[in-house]
Protein backbone atom coordinates (compact mmCIF):
# COMPACT_ATOMS: atom_id res chain seq x y z
CA UNK A 1 0.00 0.00 0.00
CA UNK A 2 1.41 3.38 -0.54
CA UNK A 3 1.67 5.64 2.21
CA UNK A 4 -0.71 8.92 2.56
CA UNK A 5 2.13 11.27 2.52
CA UNK A 6 3.33 9.71 -0.94
CA UNK A 7 -0.15 10.25 -2.20
CA UNK A 8 0.01 14.10 -1.05
CA UNK A 9 3.24 14.63 -2.51
CA UNK A 10 2.42 12.82 -5.68
CA UNK A 11 -0.94 14.78 -5.97
CA UNK A 12 0.85 18.27 -5.48
CA UNK A 13 3.45 17.00 -8.28
CA UNK A 14 0.63 16.52 -10.94
CA UNK A 15 -2.81 17.97 -9.57
CA UNK A 16 -5.66 16.39 -7.58
CA UNK A 17 -7.61 16.15 -11.22
CA UNK A 18 -4.32 14.51 -12.35
CA UNK A 19 -4.80 11.76 -10.01
CA UNK A 20 -6.97 8.10 -10.07
CA UNK A 21 -7.30 6.68 -6.52
CA UNK A 22 -11.09 4.89 -6.63
CA UNK A 23 -11.26 1.52 -7.57
CA UNK A 24 -14.20 1.94 -10.14
CA UNK A 25 -11.59 4.55 -12.36
CA UNK A 26 -8.40 2.39 -11.59
CA UNK A 27 -10.33 -0.67 -13.67
CA UNK A 28 -9.48 1.01 -17.44
CA UNK A 29 -5.88 0.77 -16.44
CA UNK A 30 -5.24 -2.62 -15.25
CA UNK A 31 -5.28 -4.14 -18.47
CA UNK A 32 -4.40 -3.54 -22.08
CA UNK A 33 -5.90 -5.36 -25.18
CA UNK A 34 -4.09 -9.01 -24.37
CA UNK A 35 -5.77 -11.80 -23.85
CA UNK A 36 -8.11 -11.59 -20.77
CA UNK A 37 -5.91 -10.53 -18.25
CA UNK A 38 -6.82 -7.49 -15.26
CA UNK A 39 -4.04 -6.71 -12.71
CA UNK A 40 -5.82 -3.18 -11.04
CA UNK A 41 -2.91 -0.45 -9.92
CA UNK A 42 -3.05 1.42 -6.78
CA UNK A 43 -3.28 4.21 -8.35
CA UNK A 44 -3.06 6.10 -11.57
CA UNK A 45 -0.72 9.34 -12.28
CA UNK A 46 -1.47 11.54 -15.51
CA UNK A 47 1.25 14.12 -15.78
CA UNK A 48 1.31 16.84 -18.36
CA UNK A 49 5.35 17.45 -18.82
CA UNK A 50 8.56 15.80 -18.39
CA UNK A 51 9.26 17.72 -15.20
CA UNK A 52 6.56 15.89 -13.23
CA UNK A 53 7.41 13.02 -14.72
CA UNK A 54 11.08 13.48 -13.28
CA UNK A 55 9.73 14.38 -9.92
CA UNK A 56 7.54 11.15 -10.06
CA UNK A 57 10.25 9.05 -11.40
CA UNK A 58 13.01 10.46 -8.50
CA UNK A 59 10.45 9.94 -5.69
CA UNK A 60 9.41 6.28 -6.80
CA UNK A 61 13.47 5.58 -7.03
CA UNK A 62 13.69 6.74 -3.53
CA UNK A 63 10.99 4.84 -2.45
CA UNK A 64 11.05 2.43 -4.31
CA UNK A 65 7.89 2.23 -5.88
CA UNK A 66 6.96 0.02 -9.25
CA UNK A 67 5.85 2.49 -11.78
CA UNK A 68 4.17 1.09 -15.29
CA UNK A 69 4.25 3.27 -18.03
CA UNK A 70 1.25 3.20 -20.49
CA UNK A 71 0.14 4.75 -23.56
CA UNK A 72 -3.39 4.32 -25.38
CA UNK A 73 -3.15 0.49 -23.79
CA UNK A 74 -3.58 -1.20 -26.98
CA UNK A 75 -0.60 -3.25 -26.37
CA UNK A 76 -0.84 -7.09 -27.53
CA UNK A 77 1.66 -8.11 -24.84
CA UNK A 78 1.11 -6.91 -21.00
CA UNK A 79 3.57 -4.46 -21.41
CA UNK A 80 1.54 -1.71 -20.04
CA UNK A 81 -0.42 -4.20 -17.07
CA UNK A 82 0.58 -3.35 -13.91
CA UNK A 83 0.94 -7.03 -12.51
CA UNK A 84 3.21 -6.46 -9.87
CA UNK A 85 0.62 -3.02 -8.47
CA UNK A 86 2.45 0.24 -7.92
CA UNK A 87 1.62 3.39 -10.33
CA UNK A 88 0.50 3.33 -13.27
CA UNK A 89 2.23 6.74 -15.18
CA UNK A 90 -0.24 7.87 -18.13
CA UNK A 91 1.05 9.33 -20.80
CA UNK A 92 -2.38 10.19 -22.08
CA UNK A 93 -1.55 14.54 -21.53
CA UNK A 94 1.60 14.95 -23.42
CA UNK A 95 -0.54 14.75 -26.54
CA UNK A 96 0.74 17.76 -28.37
CA UNK A 97 2.47 17.78 -31.58
CA UNK A 98 5.37 20.15 -30.96
CA UNK A 99 6.70 21.21 -34.33
CA UNK A 100 6.56 20.02 -37.43
CA UNK A 101 9.86 21.07 -39.37
CA UNK A 102 9.16 20.84 -43.11
CA UNK A 103 12.22 22.00 -44.24
CA UNK A 104 14.26 19.54 -42.69
CA UNK A 105 11.54 16.65 -43.25
CA UNK A 106 11.08 15.67 -39.68
CA UNK A 107 8.32 16.17 -36.74
CA UNK A 108 9.39 16.45 -32.62
CA UNK A 109 5.72 15.10 -31.22
CA UNK A 110 4.96 14.58 -27.60
CA UNK A 111 4.27 10.50 -26.89
CA UNK A 112 0.64 11.11 -26.15
CA UNK A 113 -0.24 11.86 -29.91
CA UNK A 114 -2.66 9.26 -31.27
CA UNK A 115 -0.69 7.93 -34.68
CA UNK A 116 -3.03 8.08 -37.14
CA UNK A 117 -3.37 12.18 -35.86
CA UNK A 118 0.06 12.65 -36.14
CA UNK A 119 -0.16 10.95 -39.54
CA UNK A 120 -2.83 13.04 -40.74
CA UNK A 121 -1.16 16.25 -39.92
CA UNK A 122 1.65 15.08 -41.82
CA UNK A 123 -0.11 14.18 -44.83
CA UNK A 124 -2.01 17.82 -44.89
CA UNK A 125 1.74 19.07 -45.67
CA UNK A 126 2.55 16.23 -48.16
CA UNK A 127 4.84 14.67 -45.45
CA UNK A 128 4.28 10.74 -45.03
CA UNK A 129 5.15 8.75 -41.47
CA UNK A 130 4.95 4.61 -43.18
CA UNK A 131 4.48 2.96 -39.53
CA UNK A 132 0.68 2.04 -38.92
CA UNK A 133 -0.22 -0.62 -36.64
CA UNK A 134 -4.03 -1.55 -37.08
CA UNK A 135 -4.49 0.21 -33.95
CA UNK A 136 -3.58 3.70 -35.67
CA UNK A 137 -7.10 5.50 -34.72
CA UNK A 138 -6.48 4.58 -30.57
CA UNK A 139 -2.71 3.59 -30.15
CA UNK A 140 -0.10 6.30 -29.04
CA UNK A 141 3.36 7.08 -31.14
CA UNK A 142 5.02 6.73 -27.66
CA UNK A 143 3.38 3.10 -27.28
CA UNK A 144 4.37 2.50 -30.75
CA UNK A 145 8.26 3.60 -29.98
CA UNK A 146 8.11 1.46 -26.48
CA UNK A 147 7.00 -1.45 -28.48
CA UNK A 148 8.99 -0.91 -31.84
CA UNK A 149 5.52 -1.68 -33.75
CA UNK A 150 5.40 -2.37 -37.48
CA UNK A 151 1.93 -2.54 -38.98
CA UNK A 152 0.78 -3.31 -43.01
CA UNK A 153 3.09 -0.29 -44.21
CA UNK A 154 6.12 -1.90 -42.60
CA UNK A 155 7.06 -4.15 -45.49
CA UNK A 156 8.11 -1.57 -47.79
CA UNK A 157 9.11 1.19 -45.32
CA UNK A 158 10.03 -0.13 -42.42
CA UNK A 159 8.99 -0.12 -39.06
CA UNK A 160 9.17 2.37 -36.02
CA UNK A 161 13.22 2.24 -35.48
CA UNK A 162 13.61 3.24 -39.13
CA UNK A 163 12.56 6.68 -38.43
CA UNK A 164 13.20 7.49 -34.91
CA UNK A 165 16.29 9.95 -34.79
CA UNK A 166 15.98 11.46 -31.16
CA UNK A 167 14.10 11.03 -28.02
CA UNK A 168 14.16 12.88 -24.78
CA UNK A 169 13.94 10.30 -21.99
CA UNK A 170 13.19 10.13 -18.25
CA UNK A 171 15.24 7.78 -16.33
CA UNK A 172 14.11 5.69 -13.88
CA UNK A 173 15.96 7.82 -10.84
CA UNK A 174 14.54 11.06 -12.49
CA UNK A 175 17.64 11.83 -15.23
CA UNK A 176 16.18 13.82 -18.33
CA UNK A 177 18.12 12.69 -21.42
CA UNK A 178 18.32 13.39 -24.64
CA UNK A 179 19.61 10.07 -26.00
CA UNK A 180 20.34 11.15 -29.75
CA UNK A 181 20.33 14.36 -32.06
CA UNK A 182 17.88 15.72 -34.81
CA UNK A 183 20.23 14.06 -37.55
CA UNK A 184 20.10 11.54 -40.13
CA UNK A 185 23.23 10.27 -39.69
CA UNK A 186 25.02 9.64 -35.80
CA UNK A 187 27.85 7.65 -35.19
CA UNK A 188 28.05 9.26 -31.72
CA UNK A 189 28.75 6.30 -29.37
CA UNK A 190 26.71 3.48 -28.27
CA UNK A 191 23.39 4.17 -30.14
CA UNK A 192 20.69 5.26 -26.86
CA UNK A 193 18.00 5.88 -29.57
CA UNK A 194 17.80 2.63 -30.77
CA UNK A 195 18.19 0.93 -27.42
CA UNK A 196 15.31 2.63 -26.45
CA UNK A 197 12.72 1.83 -29.10
CA UNK A 198 11.83 -1.46 -28.22
CA UNK A 199 12.43 -1.68 -24.54
CA UNK A 200 8.41 -1.47 -23.77
CA UNK A 201 9.12 0.82 -20.96
CA UNK A 202 11.67 -1.22 -18.94
CA UNK A 203 14.25 1.36 -19.54
CA UNK A 204 12.74 5.03 -19.36
CA UNK A 205 10.09 7.30 -20.08
CA UNK A 206 9.76 8.44 -23.49
CA UNK A 207 8.71 12.28 -22.92
CA UNK A 208 9.72 13.84 -26.63
CA UNK A 209 10.34 12.32 -30.43
CA UNK A 210 11.84 13.19 -33.13
CA UNK A 211 10.87 11.07 -36.20
CA UNK A 212 12.70 11.46 -39.83
CA UNK A 213 9.48 11.62 -42.62
CA UNK A 214 9.23 11.09 -46.28
CA UNK A 215 7.47 12.99 -48.73
CA UNK A 216 3.65 11.33 -49.13
CA UNK A 217 3.15 9.16 -52.50
CA UNK A 218 0.87 10.99 -54.91
CA UNK A 219 -1.23 6.96 -55.64
CA UNK A 220 -2.07 3.75 -54.18
CA UNK A 221 -3.82 0.75 -55.94
CA UNK A 222 -5.47 -1.86 -53.82
CA UNK A 223 -6.12 -5.34 -55.05
CA UNK A 224 -7.78 -8.32 -53.27
CA UNK A 225 -7.38 -12.12 -54.19
CA UNK A 226 -9.18 -15.20 -53.24
CA UNK A 227 -7.30 -18.49 -52.62
CA UNK A 228 -8.86 -21.72 -52.88
CA UNK A 229 -6.22 -23.03 -50.69
CA UNK A 230 -4.43 -20.95 -47.82
CA UNK A 231 -1.10 -22.93 -48.63
CA UNK A 232 -1.46 -21.43 -52.07
CA UNK A 233 -1.87 -17.61 -50.67
CA UNK A 234 0.86 -18.43 -48.47
CA UNK A 235 3.16 -19.51 -51.66
CA UNK A 236 2.17 -16.70 -53.56
CA UNK A 237 4.05 -13.79 -51.11
CA UNK A 238 7.10 -15.09 -51.31
CA UNK A 239 6.76 -15.34 -55.18
CA UNK A 240 5.69 -11.67 -55.68
CA UNK A 241 9.04 -10.19 -54.42
CA UNK A 242 11.19 -12.70 -56.28
CA UNK A 243 9.36 -11.28 -59.25
CA UNK A 244 10.56 -7.77 -58.28
CA UNK A 245 7.78 -5.66 -56.96
CA UNK A 246 7.93 -4.26 -53.50
CA UNK A 247 3.95 -3.59 -52.30
CA UNK A 248 3.18 -1.28 -50.23
CA UNK A 249 1.00 -3.69 -47.98
CA UNK A 250 0.95 -7.68 -48.58
CA UNK A 251 -2.16 -9.05 -46.14
CA UNK A 252 -3.30 -12.20 -45.38
CA UNK A 253 -6.17 -12.96 -44.11
CA UNK A 254 -7.73 -16.69 -43.50
CA UNK A 255 -11.37 -17.26 -44.55
CA UNK A 256 -12.55 -17.92 -40.57
CA UNK A 257 -11.16 -14.48 -39.70
CA UNK A 258 -12.34 -12.66 -42.33
CA UNK A 259 -16.10 -14.32 -41.95
CA UNK A 260 -16.21 -13.16 -38.11
CA UNK A 261 -14.57 -9.49 -38.96
CA UNK A 262 -17.45 -9.11 -41.54
CA UNK A 263 -19.82 -10.30 -39.70
CA UNK A 264 -19.46 -7.72 -37.01
CA UNK A 265 -18.87 -5.15 -39.35
CA UNK A 266 -21.79 -5.68 -40.93
CA UNK A 267 -20.15 -6.02 -44.65
CA UNK A 268 -20.06 -8.01 -47.42
CA UNK A 269 -17.07 -5.95 -49.24
CA UNK A 270 -14.89 -9.55 -49.45
CA UNK A 271 -16.44 -12.34 -51.17
CA UNK A 272 -16.60 -15.31 -48.09
CA UNK A 273 -17.75 -18.65 -49.98
CA UNK A 274 -16.96 -22.31 -49.64
CA UNK A 275 -14.20 -22.42 -52.02
CA UNK A 276 -12.12 -19.75 -50.63
CA UNK A 277 -9.90 -19.97 -48.05
CA UNK A 278 -7.88 -17.37 -48.23
CA UNK A 279 -6.94 -13.61 -49.01
CA UNK A 280 -4.19 -11.48 -50.20
CA UNK A 281 -4.83 -7.81 -50.04
CA UNK A 282 -1.97 -6.15 -51.92
CA UNK A 283 -1.73 -2.39 -52.10
CA UNK A 284 1.22 -0.52 -54.66
CA UNK A 285 1.92 3.11 -53.97
CA UNK A 286 4.18 5.32 -55.91
CA UNK A 287 4.09 8.54 -58.24
CA UNK A 288 3.41 7.29 -61.17
CA UNK A 289 -0.51 6.25 -61.70
CA UNK A 290 0.45 4.28 -64.44
CA UNK A 291 3.42 2.16 -63.08
CA UNK A 292 1.25 1.22 -60.72
CA UNK A 293 -1.98 -0.11 -62.51
CA UNK A 294 0.70 -1.68 -64.93
CA UNK A 295 2.33 -3.48 -61.89
CA UNK A 296 -0.91 -4.52 -60.52
CA UNK A 297 -2.11 -6.27 -63.82
CA UNK A 298 1.41 -7.95 -63.81
CA UNK A 299 1.26 -9.19 -60.22
CA UNK A 300 -2.78 -10.46 -60.76
CA UNK A 301 -0.98 -12.87 -63.97
CA UNK A 302 1.05 -14.17 -61.50
CA UNK A 303 -1.30 -14.88 -58.85
CA UNK A 304 -2.74 -17.39 -61.64
CA UNK A 305 0.04 -19.77 -60.79
CA UNK A 306 -1.49 -20.32 -57.22
CA UNK A 307 -4.95 -21.43 -57.51
CA UNK A 308 -6.94 -18.14 -57.19
CA UNK A 309 -10.27 -18.03 -57.12
CA UNK A 310 -10.91 -14.41 -57.81
CA UNK A 311 -9.23 -11.26 -58.00
CA UNK A 312 -10.86 -7.79 -57.33
CA UNK A 313 -9.37 -3.99 -58.39
CA UNK A 314 -10.79 -1.50 -55.29
CA UNK A 315 -11.77 1.18 -57.61
CA UNK A 316 -12.15 4.46 -55.25
CA UNK A 317 -11.38 5.33 -52.20
CA UNK A 318 -14.45 4.24 -50.39
CA UNK A 319 -13.50 0.51 -51.83
CA UNK A 320 -10.47 0.96 -50.42
CA UNK A 321 -10.87 2.29 -47.20
CA UNK A 322 -13.66 -0.46 -46.49
CA UNK A 323 -11.06 -3.20 -47.40
CA UNK A 324 -8.62 -1.41 -44.77
CA UNK A 325 -11.06 -1.64 -42.71
CA UNK A 326 -11.86 -4.65 -42.66
CA UNK A 327 -8.70 -5.71 -42.37
CA UNK A 328 -7.42 -3.92 -39.50
CA UNK A 329 -10.58 -4.96 -37.19
CA UNK A 330 -9.92 -8.81 -37.56
CA UNK A 331 -7.66 -8.93 -34.45
CA UNK A 332 -10.81 -6.83 -32.89
CA UNK A 333 -13.01 -9.74 -34.05
CA UNK A 334 -11.65 -12.70 -33.59
CA UNK A 335 -11.00 -11.83 -30.06
CA UNK A 336 -14.55 -10.64 -29.59
CA UNK A 337 -15.72 -14.41 -30.83
CA UNK A 338 -13.61 -15.67 -28.25
CA UNK A 339 -9.83 -16.25 -30.18
CA UNK A 340 -8.36 -14.55 -26.96
CA UNK A 341 -4.29 -15.61 -27.43
CA UNK A 342 -2.75 -13.62 -29.88
CA UNK A 343 0.69 -14.63 -31.10
CA UNK A 344 3.20 -12.54 -33.27
CA UNK A 345 5.39 -14.93 -34.95
CA UNK A 346 7.59 -13.73 -37.76
CA UNK A 347 9.84 -16.08 -40.34
CA UNK A 348 11.91 -15.60 -43.60
CA UNK A 349 9.13 -14.71 -46.14
CA UNK A 350 9.71 -17.51 -48.01
CA UNK A 351 8.98 -20.54 -44.92
CA UNK A 352 5.49 -18.94 -44.43
CA UNK A 353 3.69 -22.12 -45.95
CA UNK A 354 5.56 -24.04 -43.30
CA UNK A 355 4.98 -22.07 -40.68
CA UNK A 356 1.25 -22.12 -41.67
CA UNK A 357 1.37 -26.06 -42.49
CA UNK A 358 3.05 -26.14 -38.89
CA UNK A 359 0.41 -23.96 -36.79
CA UNK A 360 -2.52 -26.01 -38.12
CA UNK A 361 -1.17 -29.18 -37.42
CA UNK A 362 -0.44 -28.21 -33.59
CA UNK A 363 -4.05 -26.92 -33.41
CA UNK A 364 -5.28 -30.86 -34.18
CA UNK A 365 -2.80 -31.68 -31.74
CA UNK A 366 -3.48 -29.23 -28.72
CA UNK A 367 -7.13 -29.42 -29.74
CA UNK A 368 -7.47 -25.34 -29.71
CA UNK A 369 -9.01 -23.75 -33.33
CA UNK A 370 -6.34 -21.64 -34.88
CA UNK A 371 -7.19 -18.60 -37.41
CA UNK A 372 -4.55 -17.06 -39.40
CA UNK A 373 -3.97 -13.15 -40.78
CA UNK A 374 -1.25 -10.48 -40.78
CA UNK A 375 2.03 -8.93 -42.28
CA UNK A 376 2.62 -11.68 -44.81
CA UNK A 377 5.07 -9.72 -47.10
CA UNK A 378 7.32 -9.83 -43.63
CA UNK A 379 6.18 -12.99 -42.92
CA UNK A 380 5.25 -11.36 -39.77
CA UNK A 381 1.92 -13.94 -39.04
CA UNK A 382 -0.74 -13.25 -36.09
CA UNK A 383 -1.79 -16.59 -35.19
CA UNK A 384 -5.27 -16.21 -33.00
CA UNK A 385 -6.13 -18.89 -30.88
CA UNK A 386 -9.71 -20.09 -29.31
CA UNK A 387 -9.82 -22.69 -26.34
CA UNK A 388 -13.05 -22.43 -24.55
CA UNK A 389 -11.07 -23.85 -21.44
CA UNK A 390 -8.33 -21.52 -21.72
CA UNK A 391 -8.93 -17.92 -22.35
CA UNK A 392 -5.45 -16.97 -21.67
CA UNK A 393 -1.67 -18.34 -22.37
CA UNK A 394 -0.11 -16.83 -19.06
CA UNK A 395 -1.29 -19.36 -16.50
CA UNK A 396 -2.17 -22.20 -18.64
CA UNK A 397 0.47 -25.55 -18.27
CA UNK A 398 -1.46 -26.35 -21.40
CA UNK A 399 -1.50 -23.77 -23.67
CA UNK A 400 2.27 -22.82 -22.90
CA UNK A 401 3.23 -26.47 -24.02
CA UNK A 402 1.61 -25.98 -27.55
CA UNK A 403 2.98 -22.52 -27.98
CA UNK A 404 6.72 -23.71 -27.01
CA UNK A 405 6.31 -26.20 -29.77
CA UNK A 406 5.49 -23.45 -31.85
CA UNK A 407 7.91 -21.50 -31.01
CA UNK A 408 10.62 -24.25 -31.33
CA UNK A 409 9.12 -24.09 -35.10
CA UNK A 410 9.53 -20.84 -35.44
CA UNK A 411 12.96 -21.01 -34.28
CA UNK A 412 13.66 -23.95 -36.60
CA UNK A 413 12.89 -21.59 -39.31
CA UNK A 414 14.86 -18.95 -38.47
CA UNK A 415 12.24 -16.76 -37.09
CA UNK A 416 11.05 -15.64 -33.62
CA UNK A 417 8.59 -15.08 -31.57
CA UNK A 418 7.71 -11.27 -32.28
CA UNK A 419 7.56 -9.13 -34.87
CA UNK A 420 6.13 -6.39 -33.56
CA UNK A 421 3.89 -7.09 -30.20
CA UNK A 422 6.74 -6.92 -27.79
CA UNK A 423 7.51 -9.51 -25.09
CA UNK A 424 5.95 -7.48 -22.27
CA UNK A 425 4.42 -10.39 -19.49
CA UNK A 426 2.99 -13.03 -21.45
CA UNK A 427 5.68 -14.12 -24.27
CA UNK A 428 8.62 -13.56 -21.32
CA UNK A 429 8.69 -17.15 -20.74
CA UNK A 430 9.84 -18.29 -24.07
CA UNK A 431 12.35 -15.64 -24.72
CA UNK A 432 14.88 -18.78 -23.55
CA UNK A 433 13.43 -20.78 -26.67
CA UNK A 434 15.10 -17.87 -28.43
CA UNK A 435 17.63 -16.27 -27.26
CA UNK A 436 21.00 -17.84 -25.84
CA UNK A 437 21.37 -17.13 -21.52
CA UNK A 438 24.19 -14.93 -22.72
CA UNK A 439 22.01 -12.53 -24.62
CA UNK A 440 19.50 -12.45 -21.51
CA UNK A 441 22.22 -11.69 -19.36
CA UNK A 442 23.15 -9.03 -21.54
CA UNK A 443 19.62 -7.59 -21.05
CA UNK A 444 19.78 -7.74 -17.73
CA UNK A 445 22.78 -5.63 -16.89
CA UNK A 446 21.43 -2.74 -19.56
CA UNK A 447 18.13 -3.04 -17.54
CA UNK A 448 20.33 -2.61 -13.98
CA UNK A 449 22.30 0.16 -15.06
CA UNK A 450 19.51 2.60 -16.00
CA UNK A 451 17.17 1.18 -13.23
CA UNK A 452 19.75 -0.50 -10.62
CA UNK A 453 16.00 -1.15 -8.16
CA UNK A 454 14.35 -2.51 -10.77
CA UNK A 455 11.23 0.04 -10.38
CA UNK A 456 10.21 0.67 -14.10
CA UNK A 457 7.97 -1.84 -16.03
CA UNK A 458 9.87 -4.96 -13.54
CA UNK A 459 8.99 -8.71 -15.23
CA UNK A 460 8.60 -7.50 -18.49
CA UNK A 461 10.55 -9.16 -21.36
CA UNK A 462 12.31 -11.39 -18.17
CA UNK A 463 12.79 -11.68 -15.13
CA UNK A 464 15.86 -9.90 -13.34
CA UNK A 465 16.94 -13.74 -12.27
C1 LIG B 1 -2.74 -6.39 -36.64
C2 LIG B 1 -2.29 -6.14 -35.25
C3 LIG B 1 -2.92 -7.05 -34.28
O1 LIG B 1 -1.93 -6.57 -37.51
O2 LIG B 1 -0.91 -6.19 -35.14
O3 LIG B 1 -3.96 -6.37 -36.86
ZN1 LIG C 1 -0.01 -6.64 -36.95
Amino acid sequence: MLAKELIVAFTNIVGKENILIQKEDLIEYGHDETETIQHTPEIVLKPGNTNQISSIMALCNQHQIIVTPRGAGTGLSGGAIPHLGGIVLSLEKLNKIIRIDEQNLQVITEPGVITEVLQNALKAKGLFYPPDPSSKGSCFIGGNIAENSGGPKAVKYGVVKDYVLNLEVVLPNGTIVETGANVLKNATGYNLTQLMIGSEGTLGIVTKITLKLIPLPKYDVLMLASFKHLQKASEAVSAIFRAGFTPSGLELVEIDALKIVSKMMDSHAIPVHDDIAAHLLIELDGNHKEILLQEMEAIALLLEKFEIEDIFFAEDEAQKNELWKLRRRVAEAVKLDGYTIEEDTVVPRAFLPDLIVGVKKLAQQYGFKAVCYGHAGDGNLHIRIKDPNTTTSYNSPHMQTALSNLFLLVKQLGGTISGEHGIGLVQKKYMPLVMQEANLQIMRSIKKTFDPNNILNPGKIFDMH
